[in-house]
């Protein structure tokens, strides 16, 4: 069982790297189950209807969300009427869509779950408990379980690693944009990654213009960032390798596609 990850999509010119590399990522890698975290794909802020359909058409099975989930409202409008797009699970009881979703992988499913820290993020619910819960439930239906865990600081990304430890496939994380070089498979038999980095603009800071984010560290004055249309972009995602029988972790490797590394895989 093969899961492709790609990390935060970031505006168009992060839907247009997905559109012109999803394809060769399939061909290359082969994945049963392609995910793709979609939290910044409507110009940095949310997702629309016509990006969520943009992002299956280029191949995405399940978009997974996080801090950003509800930027653009246009969510609020269609998210009850999709089945993949997963946002985090330890927003407080009430909130529209779901934390975890099965998703077909030929002929298995993989349980697809997306969380969010809380240490220098807004508050939400505790997010170990419920995702530990969620990935308790899954494992009684598949063996693939894998954890977006959208998360600022490190720390709790390990934390969460450790806490999902030969319980879910695969812990990764996402939110800071940028890719670590931390992947490795935890004792218990669990994948796991800091974060997965980010697939837009590459020429920028954490996907948007560089200048106006300048500005404010130089000024101290508000600025409004937008999210570049045109410059040089990157991909950054992950592939991982489970074993059938049991969806213990083989191996997980990063992807990371920009000018000055075409198509590196380590
Ligand atoms: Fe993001
Ligand atoms: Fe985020």
């Amino acid at each position: 069982m093969k899961i492709l990850f790609i990390g935060d999509v970031v505006g168009s010119l992060g839907r247009e790297m997905v559109e012109e590399y999803l394809p060769q990522l399939k061909e290359k890698y082969k994945p049963d189950c392609t995910i793709v975290n979609g939290e910044n794909a409507a110009s940095g802020r949310g997702i629309t209807e016509k990006i969520y359909r943009q992002l299956e058409g280029a191949g995405a099975d399940a978009i997974t969300m996080g801090n950003h989930t509800w930027d653009n409202r246009e969510l609020f409008q269609f998210i009850d009427q999709t089945q993949n797009i997963i946002r985090p699970a330890n927003y407080p009881k009430g909130a529209p869509g779901k934390g975890i979703q099965m998703i077909q992988a030929g002929s298995s499913e993989v349980a697809v779950i997306n969380a969010l820290g809380r240490t220098f993020m807004n508050p939400v619910d505790d997010p170990f408990p419920v995702v530990k819960k969620l990935v308790d439930d899954a494992k009684r239906h598949t063996p693939f379980v894998f954890v977006d865990f959208h998360a600022e600081a490190t720390s709790e990304k390990q934390a969460m690693g450790w806490h999902l430890d030969g319980k879910a496939s695969a812990v990764v994380g996402t939110h800071t944009h940028v890719q670590t070089a931390d992947n490795r498979i935890l004792p218990g038999g669990t994948a796991y990654l800091s974060d997965v980095g980010m697939t837009g603009p590459y020429d920028a800071v954490l996907g948007m213009e560089r200048e106006a984010v300048l500005k404010r560290f130089v000024t101290s004055l508000p600025v409004r960032f937008e999210v570049p249309k045109s410059g040089r972009t990157l991909l950054s995602g992950c592939i991982i390798e489970l074993e059938r029988k049991t969806g213990r972790a083989l191996s997980i490797n990063r992807i990371l596609i920009n000018e000055d590394r075409p198509f590196v895989s380590n």
